[in-house]
This record gives C-alpha cells, structure tokens and sequence, in this order.
C-alpha cells in the first residue's frame, strides 16, 4: 500500500503518562511498521530539503530516533550521514558539548573527523521539545567550522518554543 504523507501522520502515537506523570509521549515507531510508510517520511524529508535550493553536504542525526530515517535521507540527497551520539559511545577523538535534560546535565558526541570545515548539513530528529538536544547538535557543528542550514523533525511541540534555541530555520513534520 502506497502511504500518503497524511497517512504517515495519522500512525504516530500518543501515550499519556510515559515515561513519567504528565508527559504525552509520541511515538513514531509505528510509522517503521510499514516500509512504504518509511519511505514516503524519507522522500517527504527529502524533498522539502531539495527544496531549499541549499547545498548540503551531510545529514547528522540525534541519538537514537535520529538515527532510524537520517541515514535514509542521507543515502537519497548521497551525501554521508554523521552520527551525534551521547557521552562515552564514539571511539577516536571527539568533540563533546553538555546540555541541559530534564533530570540535570547531559553530554552529547559526534567524532572530530565527521564533518570538514565548511561543509553544509541538515539536522534530523524524531521530536523538538525544549531544544536543548539540538542546540548541543548545532554547537557540536559549530565546533567543526560546519554549517547547520535546516532542523528537520518529525513533530515540533511548539508550545516549549525549543526554536527559539536554535541559530538555524526549523522544519517539522507535525506541529503540536
Ligand atoms: C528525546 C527526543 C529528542 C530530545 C528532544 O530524546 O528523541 O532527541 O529528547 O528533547 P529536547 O528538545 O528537550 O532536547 P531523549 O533524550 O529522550 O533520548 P533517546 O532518543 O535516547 O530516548
Ligand atoms: N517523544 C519522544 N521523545 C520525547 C518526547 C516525546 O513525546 N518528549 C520529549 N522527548
């Protein structure tokens, strides 16, 4: 069955009270059920960043929901994907920048070598909330002289206002 992009909408789910009282957690994993689900998020994604008529170089994905569909979007525009991962996962040099989560500090890493001085990239993850994470994935470029030229997410909750943290524009797939 071909999807179509609001079908691809309409499978993410919401658990109330998960992991903890009072959050309503979304869940994209339903939409991997279905390959061709996947497939129209991947082209989706795609083709809104073709649209930008911007050069990009490489596709960074956030541990660990970043890491199902980046790699897609990357192997589609055939441009590398690069890895930000949380503290103590990468081998070699790193670059590491802290960020503020719920519960207190956390570290995120993306190897030194992963992105050239210059080069253009496009940022994906599953959610936007506070924007912390993804402020740490722009600083975390920005540490290797790379240009972050979209934010590209599955759901923003707008309401956290997490884009108001970020230097670059932020796309996402549902609002909320
Ligand atoms: C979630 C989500 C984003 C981040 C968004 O990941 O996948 O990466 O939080 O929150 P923020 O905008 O407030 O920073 P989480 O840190 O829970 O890690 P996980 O992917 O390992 O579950
Ligand atoms: N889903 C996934 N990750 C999250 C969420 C959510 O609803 N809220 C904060 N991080």
């Amino acid at each position: 069955m071909a999807f179509t992009i609001e079908q691809v909408k309409a499978l993410v789910r919401e658990f109330p009270d998960f992991p903890s009282q009072g959050i309503l957690f979304r869940d994209i994993f339903p939409i991997f059920r279905h390959p061709e689900a996947i497939e129209c998020l991947v082209n989706h994604f795609v083709d809104h960043i073709r649209a930008l008529n911007q050069q990009v170089d490489v596709v960074v994905g956030l541990d660990a929901r970043g890491f199902l569909f980046g790699p897609l979007i990357a192997i589609k525009l055939g441009v590398p994907f690069a890895p930000v991962r949380k503290r103590g996962k990468l081998p070699g040099q790193v670059v590491s920048v802290t960020y503020m989560k719920e519960y207190g500090p956390d570290v995120f890493e993306m190897q030194a070598d992963a992105i050239e001085s210059g080069k253009s990239v496009v940022i994906v993850d599953d959610l936007l909330a506070t924007g912390g994470s993804c402020k740490a994935a722009e600083d975390l470029v920005a540490l290797m002289k790379g240009n972050v030229v979209l934010n590209a997410f599955v759901i923003n909750l707008v309401g956290l206002e997490g884009h108001k943290q970020l230097k670059a524009p932020v796309y996402a797939l549902i609002e909320c």
